[in-house]
Formats: C-alpha cells, sequence, structure tokens
C-alpha cells in the first residue's frame, strides 16, 4: 500500500516514524506543509483550503491508497470536510489518540493542543462521547510548535514555557496528559520531568501506528520493505537541518512541492 502522512511541518515525522517502525512493509508518502505552519492559529477556512489541496495532491499526483492526516489541529477541524470530499481510507489522529488516554485514566484527564484544537473542543467531545463521566481540562498552548520548528527542545527557554503552561493542570489533579498536537512527542521527556511519575503521558504516534496496524493486517506483503518519499512546500535545506537537529537523522532527499490556496 502507498500511505499518505500529511501535517503542517516536523510533528507529523513523529507518527511517520511509528508508522515505518510497525509497518516497514508499506510506501509512504510525507508532505509537510511547512510554507505555512503553524496551522494551528490559522482560520477555518484557510484550514480547509489546505486540506483539500495537499489531498488532491497525495491522492490524485501522488497515488496514495490511504492517507494518515498526522495533525491534531486539521483531525479535530477539517477531517468530516475532507470526508465530504469524497475521499475514503483518511484516517485522523485524534480519535485514537483519545481512545488511548480513556482506556488509560482513572478519572481526569489534561490536553494540550493548538489554539484550533482547543477551541474546537473535539477532544472533550470524544471522549465524553466514550465516557461522560470523565473530566477533562484543555490548555491551549500554542508556543510549542514554533519551539519545536526552531529545534529548541531542552533548551532553557522551552522550559520555562512548558513549565508555565503546565502549571494550570496543578489544581485539576489530572491522572492522564494528552499531547494533542503531533509535534508534541519532541517535548515529550521534558513534559514527563515536570508532570512527575503519577501522570501518564499519551501522544498520538503509538496509538494510531496500533490502530493503522489493525486496520490494515493482511493488505500486503510484509516481507518487503517499503520506500519513503519526504516532501515540503517550503524551504527543503531548513527542512533537512530541522530533521537533522530534532529527530538524529539524516534524510537523503526531500522534494518541494508548491501548493498555492487563494486563502
Ligand atoms: N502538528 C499539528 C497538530 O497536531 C499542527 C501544529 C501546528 O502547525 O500548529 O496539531
Amino acid at each position: 500500500m502507498k500511505i499518505g502522512v500529511y501535517d503542517s511541518g516536523l510533528g507529523g515525522l513523529t507518527v511517520l516514524f511509528q508508522l515505518k517502525k510497525v509497518m516497514p512493509w508499506h510506501e509512504y508518502v510525507f508532505l509537510g506543509d511547512n510554507a505555512r505552519v503553524p496551522y494551528g492559529d490559522k482560520s477555518l477556512d484557510q484550514l480547509k483550503a489546505y486540506t483539500k489541496e495537499s489531498l488532491e495532491f497525495l491522492y490524485h499526483e501522488k497515488g496514495c491508497d490511504a492517507v494518515v492526516v498526522a495533525c491534531n489541529t486539521l483531525s479535530a477541524n477539517t477531517l468530516e470536510y475532507a470526508r465530504e470530499l469524497g475521499y475514503k481510507q483518511l484516517y485522523g489522529v485524534l480519535v485514537p489518540t483519545a481512545e488511548h488516554a480513556v482506556q488509560h485514566t482513572k478519572g481526569s484527564i489534561g490536553v494540550i493542543a493548538t489554539r484550533a484544537t482547543i477551541a474546537s473542543a473535539a477532544f472533550e467531545q470524544v471522549i465524553a462521547g466514550i465516557n461522560a463521566g470523565i473530566q477533562v481540562t484543555s490548555k491551549a498552548t500554542p508556543l510549542l510548535t514554533p519551539l519545536i520548528e526552531e529545534a529548541r527542545a531542552g533548551k532553557p527557554e522551552t522550559n520555562i514555557i512548558l513549565k508555565n503552561y503546565l502549571r494550570s493542570f496543578k489544581d485539576a489533579n489530572i491522572d492522564t496528559l494528552i499531547l494533542g498536537c503531533t509535534h508534541y512527542p519532541v517535548l515529550e521527556r521534558d513534559i514527563k520531568r515536570i508532570m512527575g511519575k503519577h501522570v501518564r503521558v499519551v501522544s498520538s504516534p503509538h496509538p494510531v501506528a496500533v490502530q493503522m496496524l489493525e486496520q490494515w493486517a493482511g493488505s500486503t506483503d510484509t516481507n518487503s520493505v517499503g520506500k519513503t518519499e519526504y516532501i515540503v512546500t517550503g524551504d527543503v535545506e531548513r527542512f533537512k537541518e530541522q530533521v537533522k537537529s530534532v529527530f538524529g537523522k539524516g534524510l537523503q532527499v526531500v522534494r518541494f512541492h508548491k501548493l498555492i490556496s487563494k486563502t
């Protein structure tokens, strides 16, 4: 199978790398819309326009059989719209992430995510749909994606900002914290240290890969190893440098593809 993995930028790679680890036999096309990152502060009309042209590119130009929208902001805001456009085999990351948190919580979940994800209340809705008794406390953390894109993970300024954001959960007595943005696993170690050992930290890559493995079980010859194509809409060289410093991975070939929307 040829699988598209789409995000605004580096965050989608946390999901892609987990998918490749669990299902190396598939072929992957990664699309990072780094010309327009961050998505979290964009309007709904902008997010819809970006989703439409990115999916057109992945399904029609690249010939993907399925697409994982590796972005909680889009999963919360534009997935239904994309399904209405007629795209099949289209998967978001928010529902598997929320379900995973519900499986492990004792009753009080915290969520950090982009402004657009928090404003959508999508995590609250999915969690309440499974168990209305679970308390959810959420906080928009818009500075984190730019800090991650700038490879500032682990730096003193990032830890100060993280501590300030996470302070809002002190009184809520949460036992589980959802990293509701696919960029945030890059900060997972620091977040775990700040929250302490009594709070379980849940992020998208693991539950998404498990759900996709179940979904596509038996669909392909699992003895082969598929290739991965990396495509960005902005600066290619900068993307390579970011991937090297954030994930310690040197990508040989990254291609440029121009996406233009009128919004
Ligand atoms: N990584 C994306 C998410 O999961 C988008 C972050 C952003 O571009 O603001 O929400």
